[in-house]
């Protein structure tokens, strides 16, 4: 399949701090996977330049649940401000503190499930694979949830996608790896859905 273009300018991405942003090989995979995979609700944490994807595939797809979680709440009101200047609606875009090492979840629907979790913080954490992140993780996915996550080259994010991928029961195969090809010590990984 061949895919549109990225719609991501240079302007956009000078808004984000290079190494925190996405990479270019992220960005490519999640506008891949959005494609290929057509998700019904995404969750996304440590939203910023790959939300510039989620909003653009959102007002393409009508009726798709995009919700993020952000921290802290100075960085939380620059990327508001940037993505109402782009003219998304970021009423789904939540500031969300954090508790006991990761973010305040609650307004997340306790009953929703998402066909797509892009995972990309809190930057203020010791441990993104916390046992209130997993039991977080467990709660919200569905035999065939999609996960990313970012900077896997640290253990906590790399557990993440392992635990995930033993909790739903899907073998290492379903594991992919990019490499950043700006930082080469940086990965993200993503556990795909069994075919
Ligand atoms: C981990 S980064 C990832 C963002 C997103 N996934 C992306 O592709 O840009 C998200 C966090 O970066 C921090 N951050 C660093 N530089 C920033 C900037 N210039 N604007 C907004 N947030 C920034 C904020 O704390 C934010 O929650």
């Amino acid at each position: 399949m061949t895919l549109p273009p990225l719609s991501i300018t240079d302007d956009m991405r000078n808004r984000y701090t290079q190494g925190w942003r996405a990479s270019e090989e992220l960005l490519i995979e999640l506008h891949r996977l959005l494609y290929t995979y057509k998700p019904r609700s995404i969750l996304e944490t440590g939203p910023g330049l790959s939300s510039i994807l989620f909003y653009e595939y959102q007002l393409l797809n009508p009726g798709t649940v995009y919700i993020s979680l952000n921290h802290p709440s100075e960085h939380h009101k620059i990327f508001i401000d940037h993505m109402v200047e782009l003219g998304f609606d970021v009423s789904t875009a939540h500031e969300a503190p954090l508790v006991d090492g990761y973010y305040d979840v609650s307004a997340v629907p306790e009953d929703s499930k998402f066909d797509l979790f892009s995972l990309d913080g809190p930057p203020d954490s010791q441990d993104r694979a916390s046992e209130s992140a997993m039991k977080f993780f467990k709660a919200h996915c569905h035999v065939g949830s999609i996960f990313v996550q970012d900077d896997t080259n640290r253990q906590a994010e790399t557990r993440v996608i392992t635990d995930m991928c033993a909790y739903l029961g899907r073998s290492d195969e379903s594991i992919k790896v990019l490499q950043d090809s700006f930082y080469e010590h940086r990965t993200s990984k993503v556990l795909l859905p069994v075919e």
